[in-house]
């Protein structure tokens, strides 16, 4: 099984051959578009340009499915100031947090020395970009 989720809020799941997903209309009509284009098999879907947190849970459901999926952070934990895991702070960006200070304002990574901004930074550009 492969899945991509904003918790509480959006998944996306490949199993048994079969996609289901739940979460906004948004979410619901750009993989239904998908799946009628290009079919229930991930693989050959392609990345989205991403203008939303949908687009960028897309993007983490498909490169999971082709095994491309890491973060350009790969530590567990982004902040040692406020022990905030890098999978808290991903999820601030798939909630669309797309600057660092909204960042830190949901998950308060950064809010101490201020010295894993720039590793926050990096990982809102990696999914923003894709
Ligand atoms: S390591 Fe994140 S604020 Fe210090």
């Amino acid at each position: 099984m492969v899945f991509a989720e904003i918790p509480y809020k959006a998944r996306i799941e490949l199993k048994d051959k079969q996609v289901t997903v739940r979460g906004s209309k948004l979410l619901l009509d750009k993989v239904a578009a998908l799946k009628a284009q290009y079919g229930n098999d991930p693989h050959k879907w392609p990345q989205q340009r991403v203008g939303s947190g949908e687009d960028i849970l897309i993007n983490e459901f498909i490169m999971k499915a082709n095994f491309e999926f890491k973060f350009c952070y790969n530590h567990e934990e982004l902040c040692h100031c406020r022990n905030v895991p890098t999978e808290k702070v991903f999820t601030s960006i798939k909630n669309e947090c797309f600057k660092v200070e909204d960042v830190s304002r949901t998950t308060l990574a950064g809010t101490g020395c201020g010295s894993c901004k720039k590793d926050i930074t990096d990982l809102i550009e990696q999914f923003k970009k894709s």
